[in-house]
């Protein structure tokens, strides 16, 4: 008996980096998994060819996780490719880092959007499905600097806040209908979003983690595991930092 047996997720921009990792380690557990990223290429491909690899049901569908009426459409399909949701993980993210006195309008925009609204549009969907199951774990990535802030990420680390604000009151609202919502607060991740990054800047976060490394998204992986089954079955509302310590 694996701990998601029977269990169904849905993850946003899971194509790779910790959405990738975090589909693999849920099938790797025995749940069925859809997953979204942007575009179909060899990435997602190989993606899903992975997640199938482990026995388990599994598609990938290509979807912008910014665009309301899109959201509506693709939980429609996976419900009906599906039959349920019981683990709604809100991944896709982007950066578009600056320092406010030259952040233009669009990259302020779009952050939040891909950031912020996307968790808006999919939590919206796929609440009426969790509501007739009477269970459902909504599990949504944050950020340390959403707690924190960072300068050169105004945009960013809005879009974060933002993200624990309403994870916390979706958890007052859908609490008494056994649906769990919570955030995870993410340090400094090892993949291509952090990839970009400087020699000189990664030393300088590694030296302020006491931990003394960056994360795996394995690491983040672990934690989404334990927030989707019943391991957690009493912690909602909750955001949990996956860190190495940084930011306590
Ligand atoms: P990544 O850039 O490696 O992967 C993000 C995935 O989301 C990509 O496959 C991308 O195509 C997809 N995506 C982007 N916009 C999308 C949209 N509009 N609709 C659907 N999919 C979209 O990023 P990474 O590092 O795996 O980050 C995943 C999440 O974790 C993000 O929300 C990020 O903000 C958060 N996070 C990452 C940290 C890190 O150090 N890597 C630290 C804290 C939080």
């Amino acid at each position: 008996m694996k701990l998601l047996d029977g269990k169904t997720a849905l993850i946003t921009g899971a194509a790779r980096g910790i959405g990738e990792a975090i589909a693999l380690k849920l099938a790797g557990e025995g749940a069925n998994v859809a997953f979204t990223d942007l575009a179909m290429d060899d990435q997602f491909r190989a993606t899903e060819a992975a997640l199938q690899a482990l026995g388990v049901k599994a598609k990938g569908y290509a979807s912008n996780a910014a665009l309301f009426a899109d959201t509506q459409k693709v939980v429609e399909q996976v419900v009906a490719d599906f039959g349920r949701v019981d683990i709604l993980v809100n991944n896709a993210g982007i950066t578009r880092d600056s320092l406010l006195m030259r952040m233009t309008e669009e990259q302020w925009d779009m952050v939040i959007t891909v950031n912020l609204k996307s968790v808006f549009n999919f939590t919206k969907a796929v609440q009426p499905v969790m509501l007739r199951q009477r269970v459902g774990s909504i599990i949504n990535l944050s950020s340390v600097v959403g707690v924190s802030g960072n300068a050169g990420q105004a945009n960013y680390s809005a879009s974060k806040a933002g993200i624990i604000g309403f994870t916390k009151s979706v958890a007052k609202e859908l609490g008494s209908r056994n649906i769990r919502s919570n955030a995870i607060a993410p340090g400094f991740i090892e993949t291509e979003m952090t990839a970009v990054l400087s020699d000189d800047v990664r030393k300088s976060w590694n030296e302020k983690i006491p931990l003394r490394r960056g994360g795996t998204p394995e690491e983040v992986a672990n934690v989404v595991l334990f927030l989707g089954s019943d391991l957690s079955s009493y912690v909602t509302g909750q955001v949990l930092h996956v860190c190495g310590g940084m930011n306590t």
